[in-house]
């Protein structure tokens, strides 16, 4: 009987895709979920990267304005909130409180209204579990709070932060060998683009704002320039434009410095949750990792005076976040997702799709004390498909699916930035 139930339960959580060789121990108990999302549909951008003669440079063919969340988007982070409380319902409270739950957004309008979409998904009111979540009987919706990072001070979500090294290494692949060879390579394909929108391609970001208005005008059922006929879809185009993602973390010092805070910041998260101490959340470049062979150290804040002003700026805005959080949501970008993804070895190249999310959960082996250092694994899931779908399973390389947190710790070490603030210096610009 026991057996048949013990076989009964792996075979419900090992999909066949990958059960007895993916490396999950199925045992592991969830204790801190860090998700970090893309938002979902969104119209045109500024029309100034769509094509001269584009019928559908004209606002009035996006309702919601250029650059918003579509009405498609929002069903489209309804739903992935919805999902998430179905794959979380044993794990995080229906209710909503203070203490489970800290969203945080990009400062633009499309990720902070996927992350409200989202919300109402995962947290409906509910009378019967919290009375005072219906405070309007035609209303099933109850406010949560969502928090924005400036951009000038983004390093983390939109990377829109100013960060001179991180734009002199892309302009350097910008300029170098493998966007020659690229520029060569469709030399024929970018002189028709050319013609057709007179504008050049120059690099890799200019065939991504090439492909995007394309592709936002199919799915928004738009008719297509006849001049993207047997470009688009797919094909070399595509080809191309999933590379593009590529270039922000083509080498291992951009790793760290557009991948690296985020992935700080989990790692950071999950030393908290172990030591049992409260979590900060901010910009977290003036929270230093420690340097000592113990990973579960507490990470010490340097003193105001090791930074420069915009440092100081930050570590002002560094909050305590109670102990007992068990969910952290980060609502980004396709570049979030990509240049996280990459900077960790487990991008699978392809762009993040609307509404896709990365989860990166903390797990403890049952019978194991909190505080045990070997009884916590990291597991990765990429959940990469718009609509309801199996999330794939990541492996870091180097470690098991279950990844024990030392071992992940150091495996994500030579991602994380030291202090990004001076990383950001571009000292080739001085010399
Ligand atoms: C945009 O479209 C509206 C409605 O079709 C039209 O009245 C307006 O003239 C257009 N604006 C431009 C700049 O083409
Ligand atoms: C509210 O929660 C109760 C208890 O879990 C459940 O039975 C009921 O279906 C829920 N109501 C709604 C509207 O979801
Ligand atoms: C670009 O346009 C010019 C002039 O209209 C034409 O001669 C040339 O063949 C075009 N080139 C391509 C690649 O379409
Ligand atoms: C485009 O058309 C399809 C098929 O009719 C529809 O399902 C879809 O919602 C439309 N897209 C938008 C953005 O309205
Ligand atoms: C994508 O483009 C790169 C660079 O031009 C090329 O090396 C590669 O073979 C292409 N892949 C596909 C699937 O077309
Ligand atoms: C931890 O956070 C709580 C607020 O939830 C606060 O009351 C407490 O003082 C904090 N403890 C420390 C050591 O900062
Ligand atoms: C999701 O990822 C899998 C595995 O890398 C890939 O085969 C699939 O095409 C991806 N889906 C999308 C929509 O990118």
């Amino acid at each position: 009987m026991e057996f048949f139930r013990l076989a009964v339960l792996l075979f419900l959580i090992c999909t066949p895709k990958y059960c007895a060789s993916s490396g999950v121990d199925p045992t592991l108990q969830l204790e801190l979920v860090h998700v970090l999302t893309r938002h979902g549909d969104r119209n045109m951008l500024d029309p100034k990267w769509s094509y001269p003669d584009d019928p559908y440079r004209n606002e009035s063919y996006w309702p919601e304005g250029y650059a918003q969340l579509s009405k498609l988007g929002k069903q489209q982070h309804y739903a992935l909130g919805q999902w998430f409380r179905t794959r979380y319902s044993k794990f995080l409270s229906e209710a909503y409180s203070l203490y489970d739950i800290y969203v945080e957004s990009s400062d633009v309008d499309r990720t902070i209204m996927s992350a409200q979409a989202n919300l109402a998904g995962l947290y409906p009111p509910n009378g019967t579990i919290d009375p005072t979540s219906v405070w309007n009987e035609a209303l099933p919706w109850q406010p949560i709070p969502v928090h924005t990072i400036p951009k000038d001070f983004d390093n983390k979500l939109q990377l829109s932060a100013p960060c001179p090294r991180a734009s002199r290494l892309i302009s350097d692949y910008n300029n170098g060998p493998e966007t020659i060879a690229i520029l060569s390579e469709n030399a024929e394909m970018f002189a028709h683009f050319a013609n057709n929108t007179g504008r050049p391609i120059r690099n890799l970001a200019d065939v991504h704002f090439l492909y995007d208005p394309l592709l936002i005008k199919s799915i928004h059922n738009y008719s297509l320039p006849a001049w993207s006929e047997g470009y688009f879809p797919g094909g070399q185009l595509f080809n191309l434009t999933s590379m593009s993602f590529r270039v922000w973390t083509w080498n291992d010092e951009l790793k760290r410095l557009k991948g690296g805070p985020m992935i700080k910041e989990v790692v950071q998260h999950f030393q908290e949750k172990v030591q049992g101490v409260n979590y900060s959340v901010g910009q977290g470049e003036t929270v230093r990792l420690t340097d000592t062979t113990d990973e579960f150290e507490v990470d010490e804040r340097p003193e105001a005076d090791d930074h420069t002003d915009g440092a100081r700026k930050l570590q002002s805005s560094i909050k305590t976040l109670d102990k007992r959080m068990k969910f952290f949501m980060s609502s980004g970008h396709d570049t979030t997702i990509s240049s996280v993804l990459n900077s960790l070895g487990v991008w699978n190249g392809l762009p993040p799709p609307y509404a896709s999310a990365v989860m990166f959960e903390l797990k403890r082996k049952p019978g194991r004390i909190q505080g045990d250092k070997e009884a916590y694994f990291v597991e990765i899931y990429y959940r990469n498909e718009t609509g309801p779908s199996d999330p794939n399973l990541l492996t870091i390389p180097g470690c098991a699916a279950s990844c024990r947190l030392d071992k992940f710790v150091e495996l994500t070490r030579s991602a994380i930035p030291l202090n990004w603030e001076w990383d950001c210096i571009d000292a080739s610009f001085t010399a």
